[in-house]
C-alpha cells in the first residue's frame, strides 16, 4: 500500500476548516428547518426528507436508513473513498499543507506528545521488551513457569502479554534510555527504574521477574505486576508505584478484557490475584476482574457498575480470611453501597481454602459458574454466618446472636427489604416453632427501630431513590405475580418475552421465572404435582432466594385486582423491562463511542453513534408505551370491570 500515513495535525487542520453543512450541500438539497439542516438522504430512496445535518455537532444523519458521521464519513461512503483519499483531498481544497508520518518525523512528534502520552509509549515498549525476554534462553525459566507450573497456554501467554523482567541491574534501562534514548526522568516517572539511594545513577524496579502488566479499561498499558521466581525472593508480588498513570486503588486488573463479557453476562466476578484473573480468563470465565490486592473501594465497584444492569457484583475473596470480620475488610467500600442498595453484592467463598485459580486445577470450569450462581447475598452470607455454629437454644448464645443479627439489620435502607429480613431472621430464631415467630418479629422489629433511631449507631445516610429501576422492579414483580395467580395468562407472558427476548433484571426475580418453568414442566408429567402456589410456598421454606420473592405467591386486594387486568400488565412490563435493556446498551454504546477514536476508526466511532441514536429513539418509544401503561397501572384508581382489556 502506497497511502501515506497522514500527520494528526493535519487530519485535525482539515477537520476543523471542513464545514459538514458545505460539503453535504454540494451534493444534497438542503433546506433550514431550527437549528439543523434536512434534506433526501443521498444513501437511500428517500420520498420524504429524512436527512438531518447537524451544524453544532457537525455531523450527518438519516432516520430512515440509519446512515451516519461526520464531513469525512460522508464522503467516503459517497463516493466509496478511503479515508486518507478524503483528507488529502480536502487539505488541497483548504489549502492545510500536508504532513505524512516519515520516520525522521516522528521524533519531532515525539517531542510534542503530553508527557501522559509519552509514558503511555514507554510502558508499551517496555511491554514488548519483556515479552521478548520471556522467549529468550534467559526467560526459558519464567516460560517453563508458565506452561509447567501455572499450566497456561500460548495463546493467554499473549493475550495477557505475559512477559520476563532479565535479571541484571540495569537491562531495562540500557534498553530504553541508552539504546532507545528516552529521558532517564521520563522512565523513573513511569516506574521502571529506581535512582540509587545516595549515589547517582538507577537501577531497574523488576529484575527476575515474571511480569504481569495492567491495562486501563482502554486496553493501555499502565503499570506493571511482577512476580517472584522462587519463594526465597521477597515480596511474591512486586508492583509498579502509583504514577501519572496508575492509581492503585483505582484499577481492576483485567476490566480491559471483561467489559464485554461483564455486559453480557450481566454480573461482574471481582476476585483476588493476577493469576485468578488470567486462569478464570482461560477456562472461559470471562467477566472476572481484580482489585490489586486490596479492599475493593466505591471507585472500583462504580467502574464495574457501568457495565451490569442489574448492578450484581460477586466477590469471590480467598477462604483463608473467612469469617464475617476479614470478609468485611475485603469487601471494603462495597458494604456500604450493598446496603444502599447501589449494587447487588454476593460472596462466593470457595470450600478447602482454595482461590479461584487453584480450584480451577482440579475442577472443571461448570463447577465455579455453579459455586458462582448460588452464591448468597452479602447480608444472607452473613446471617448464615453469624447463626452458624451457634446453639440458638442456649439463652446467652441466642443473645449474642441476636444483637449481631438487629446490627445487620438495622443497616438495610430500604423498608421492604428490612421487613422481609426480619421475617426470615425471625424464622431463623424460632427453630421451626410457630408459636414464637410472632414473638420473635414483633421483639426484633422494634429492636432494629430504635437501632436505626438512634443517632450515635446509625448515622442516617441519604437513601437512594431509584426511580428507574423501582418502576423496573415494581413493573417485574406484578408480572410475575400476574404469572403465579392467572392461569389463564401464562402463554401470553411466556410469548411476550420470547417474542421481544427479554429476561428479568433483578435477580431473585430470575431465579423465580427459574422455578416457575420447572413447575411447568413437572406439570406435564407429574400427576399429583401440588397446584404452582403451595408448591411455590413449600420450596421457599428451603430456599433463600425464592423467600425473596415470597410476597408475590400471596394476593392482597390491590393486588387481587391488578391481576384482573393481565394484558395491561403485560404490556407495561414488556415497556419496562425492554426499556432497561436498551438503557443497558445505550450505556454501553456510549461508552464505546467516547473511547473510540473518531480519526484512527472514523467508521467504528460513526457506528456506535448510530446504535446510541437507535437506542435513544426505541427508549423514547418505550417510555410512552411506559408511561400509558404502567403508570395507568400504579396511579389510576380501579374504576371496575370495563378496565379489563
Ligand atoms: P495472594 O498472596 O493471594 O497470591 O495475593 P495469588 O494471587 O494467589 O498468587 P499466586 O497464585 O501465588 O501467584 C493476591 C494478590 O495480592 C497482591 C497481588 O495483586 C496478588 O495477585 N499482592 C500479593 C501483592 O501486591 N503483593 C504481594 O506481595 C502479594
Ligand atoms: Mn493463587
Amino acid at each position: 500500500m502506497d497511502t501515506p500515513r497522514l500527520h494528526p495535525d493535519t487530519i485535525s487542520a482539515v477537520r476543523d476548516r471542513a464545514d459538514i453543512v458545505d460539503i453535504v450541500s454540494e451534493h444534497v438539497v438542503l433546506k433550514k428547518q431550527g437549528k439543523d439542516f434536512v434534506g433526501l438522504c443521498p444513501f437511500h430512496d428517500d420520498k420524504s426528507p429524512s436527512f438531518s445535518v447537524s451544524p453544532g455537532k457537525q455531523f450527518y444523519y438519516c432516520f430512515s436508513c440509519g446512515a451516519g458521521g461526520n464531513a469525512f464519513k460522508f464522503l467516503m461512503e459517497l463516493g466509496k473513498r478511503s479515508f486518507s483519499d478524503v483528507v488529502l483531498d480536502l487539505a488541497k481544497r483548504y489549502q492545510v499543507p500536508v504532513l505524512t508520518l516519515e520516520p525522521n518525523q516522528r521524533q519531532e512528534l515525539q517531542r510534542q506528545l503530553t508527557l501522559r502520552e509519552q509514558l503511555y509509549e514507554i510502558l508499551a515498549v517496555t511491554t514488548k521488551f519483556y515479552e521478548h525476554a520471556l522467549r529468550q534462553t534467559d526467560g526459558a525459566a519464567a516460560l517453563q513457569y508458565l506452561t509447567q507450573q501455572r499450566g497456561l497456554v500460548e495463546s493467554t501467554i499473549q493475550q495477557f502479554q505475559l512477559g520476563y523482567a532479565p535479571g541484571g541491574w540495569q537491562t531495562l534501562y540500557g534498553y530504553l534510555v541508552e539504546q532507545k534514548r528516552y529521558p532517564v526522568a521520563l522512565v523513573e516517572q513511569a516506574g521502571l527504574i529506581v535512582p540509587r539511594n545516595g549515589g547517582s545513577g538507577h537501577y531497574d524496579r523488576f529484575r527476575n521477574r515474571l511480569m504481569i502488566p495492567i491495562h486501563d479499561g482502554r486496553g493501555r498499558v499502565i503499570a506493571f505486576g511482577g512476580r517472584s521466581l522462587s519463594d526465597a525472593d521477597k515480596p511474591k508480588y512486586l508492583n509498579s508505584p502509583d504514577t501519572e498513570l496508575f492509581d492503585k486503588g483505582q484499577t481492576l486488573f483485567g476490566l480491559d478484557k471483561a467489559r464485554a463479557a461483564i455486559a453480557k453476562a450481566d454480573r461482574a466476578v471481582v476476585v483476588e490475584g493476577y493469576f485468578d484473573v488470567i486462569a478464570l480468563h482461560a477456562a472461559g470465565v470471562t467477566n472476572s476482574v481484580a482489585a490489586l490486592g486490596t479492599a475493593l473501594n466505591a471507585a472500583q465497584v462504580r467502574q464495574l457498575l457501568r457495565y451490569t444492569e442489574s448492578k450484581q457484583v460477586i466477590l469471590n475473596f480467598d477462604a483463608d480470611a473467612a469469617g464475617v470480620k476479614a470478609a468485611k475488610r475485603a469487601i471494603g467500600e462495597a458494604e456500604a453501597m450493598a446496603y444502599r442498595g447501589d449494587v447487588q453484592l454476593r460472596v462466593l467463598n470457595i470450600p478447602a481454602g482454595k482461590d479461584p485459580d487453584e480450584f480451577l486445577k482440579t475442577h472443571p470450569v461448570e463447577e465455579y459458574v455453579a459455586l458462582l450462581d448460588a452464591a448468597p447475598l452479602w447480608l444472607d452470607w452473613q446471617i448464615q454466618q453469624t447463626v452458624a455454629g451457634r446453639d440458638l437454644r442456649q439463652a446467652d448464645q441466642f443473645q449474642a446472636a441476636s444483637q449481631a443479627i438487629v446490627q445487620l439489620l438495622s443497616e438495610i435502607a430500604n423498608a421492604d427489604t428490612r421487613t422481609h429480613y426480619v421475617r426470615h431472621c425471625a424464622e431463623l430464631f424460632s427453630h421451626g416453632d410457630a408459636r414464637l415467630m410472632p414473638l420473635l418479629i414483633e421483639n426484633l422489629m422494634v429492636q432494629v427501630r430504635r437501632r436505626r433511631r438512634s443517632p450515635d449507631t446509625a448515622p442516617t445516610r441519604p437513601t437512594l431513590t431509584f426511580t428507574q429501576t423501582s418502576n423496573l422492579e415494581e413493573a417485574e414483580a406484578m408480572l410475575l405475580r400476574l404469572y403465579i395467580h392467572a392461569a389463564e395468562q401464562r402463554a401470553a407472558i411466556v410469548e411476550m418475552l420470547e417474542n421481544r427476548d427479554l429476561q428479568f433484571s433483578y435477580s431473585h426475580h430470575r431465579a423465580l421465572w427459574r422455578d416457575l418453568q420447572t413447575w411447568e414442566k413437572a406439570a406435564q408429567t407429574e400427576v399429583n404435582l401440588p397446584p404452582l402456589v403451595e408448591w411455590l410456598r413449600d420450596r421457599a421454606a428451603e430456599s433463600l432466594t425464592l423467600a425473596q420473592t415470597q410476597h408475590l405467591f400471596y394476593l392482597d386486594e390491590k393486588s387481587q385486582r391488578d391481576v384482573l387486568r393481565g394484558p395491561l400488565i403485560i404490556r407495561a412490563a414488556a415497556a419496562c423491562i425492554e426499556k432497561a435493556l436498551c438503557e443497558k446498551r445505550y450505556r454501553h454504546f456510549l461508552q464505546l463511542w467516547s473511547e473510540s477514536d473518531c480519526t484512527a476508526s472514523p467508521e467504528q466511532h460513526t457506528y456506535y453513534q448510530h446504535q446510541i441514536c437507535a437506542e435513544k429513539r426505541r427508549i423514547a418509544e418505550l417510555e410512552k408505551e411506559r408511561q400509558t401503561t404502567f403508570e395507568d397501572l400504579v396511579k389510576l384508581p380501579w374504576v371496575g370491570e370495563e378496565t379489563r382489556v
